[in-house]
């Protein structure tokens, strides 16, 4: 009985895939040529599995930004945000979130995945509190529940009546409740009820937690997210984002209009015993958000990509997981079509994400699109004509493949 057998099943599959050079999860980016464009295996492809939402990871003024922070400031802080990490640049970045997203408190953590993790074992007294999360939820949400040691209950994807009835049900002996939902799933791309689920935690004493790292910037009429496409910022509890995404950094927070919400500093081991984003990193986050913010016709340029792909995808009879997102996800059959199928846009000088289960949504296997505002036309034109060869060459990916 060795450490290493629990590798064993996953090891032959990641080595057999690695030995034909066919392995999703060990691509290597070999030179990067610009936000949509890298060099896979030797060849010039097309990048349509980053979260560059925004275009923002060559934004000039972000690069600057970083370069002179560098100077001023040094490569790393060498020390948690609670310790000496804290630099007058998380400060004035904390301030701009929350005024950006019209939030009275900010809270930056090291990387999104860290702030979900802080916000929720920092809220949650494990003895007499108690969170529910939407079953579709993202790893960091479970993984800040098993952090709290909270009872956490699960209730099913997007639907506020499962919620209803399991706070309905909910042992007395719970005092506090927290809920747990993202606002744009990265999976489908499908987005959350976050107005009717304002509604049934508040009804139940429960406070919501909306975890937006997929739709800041992008949804919403200023981009501050679904819970803006909502109308509900002003009733949400808890709202936590990533710098790794639309602003093309990476970093974390969780902002709120709770002044409790500044204790996460003392109450969150995540905030406590890692090292804070180094100057550079706060810097570059700081000037894309102002950059999104000045330029709402990036997150229209977004839409318009998304949109025609979209409508190019369901031209070829691709079967879609959800309607036009920034995420556009093709289903397929099984693990196997989805290893072939994913290789195949590769060859065709197109890099998506593929994912398979235990780790996606009702089991199923598929390629996830993500779209960038700065996709040229050229580089729309590209993916469409391999999603238009791939539907050719895979009709288990197509809507009228099951009734086949
Ligand atoms: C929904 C969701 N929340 C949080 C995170 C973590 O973000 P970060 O990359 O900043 O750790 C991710 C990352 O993919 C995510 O998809």
């Amino acid at each position: 009985m060795s450490l290493f057998d629990k590798f064993e099943k996953n090891a032959v599959l990641y080595n057999s895939l690695s030995a034909i050079g066919k392995n999703p999860f060990a691509v290597v980016m070999e030179e990067v040529l610009g936000p949509t464009r890298a060099k896979i295996k030797g060849r010039e492809t097309v990048l349509a599995g980053t979260h560059n939402y925004l275009g923002q990871t060559f934004e000039k003024s972000a690069i600057e930004a970083a370069k002179a922070a560098l100077d001023r400031e040094g490569t790393g802080t060498t020390g948690s945000r609670f310790a000496n990490g804290t630099f007058s640049g998380h400060k004035k970045l904390e301030r701009d979130i929350a005024d950006f997203l019209g939030l009275k408190h900010c809270v930056v953590f090291s990387t999104g995945y860290t702030a979900n993790l802080g916000a929720i074992a920092g809220l949650i007294n494990p003895a007499e509190d108690v969170v529910l999360v939407d079953a579709d939820c993202h790893a960091c949400i479970y993984d800040g529940c098993a952090l709290a040691g909270a009872e956490t209950i699960r209730f099913r994807h997007n639907d506020p009546e499962s919620l209803d009835k399991r706070l309905g049900r909910l042992d007395p002996k719970f005092k506090g409740k927290l809920v747990c939902i993202e606002g744009m799933y990265s999976m489908y791309g499908d987005i959350a009820p976050v107005k009717e689920f304002v509604e049934v935690a508040h009804r139940h004493g429960a406070y919501l937690l909306v975890d937006e790292a997929h739709s800041f910037g992008v949804y919403g009429e200023t981009g501050k997210g679904v819970s803006e496409a909502e109308g509900v910022m002003d009733e949400i509890d808890f709202y936590t984002g990533t710098f790794s995404k639309a602003l093309a950094a990476i970093g974390g927070f969780v902002a709120s209009n709770h002044p409790q919400a500044e204790y996460l500093r003392f109450s969150s081991r995540p905030y406590q015993f890692t090292a804070s984003p180094s100057p550079a990193t706060i810097a570059s986050a700081g000037a894309a958000l102002k950059n999104i913010k000045e330029h709402p016709e990036i997150a229209a340029k977004l839409w318009a990509n998304a949109n025609r792909l979209h409508a190019a995808l369901t031209q070829y009879g691709l079967k879609l997981a959800s309607k036009p997102a920034p995420v556009i996800s093709v289903l397929l059959p099984t693990k196997e079509d989805a290893f072939a199928a994913w290789n195949f846009l590769l060859e065709n000088g197109v890099y998506v994400n593929m994912a398979i289960p235990p780790g996606t949504p009702g089991k199923e296997s598929l390629l996830r699109l993500a779209v960038s505002s700065a996709h040229t036309n050229e580089d729309i034109d590209r993916l469409v004509a391999a999603y238009g060869a791939l539907a050719e060459a895979f009709p288990s990916a197509k809507v009228t493949a099951a009734a086949s």
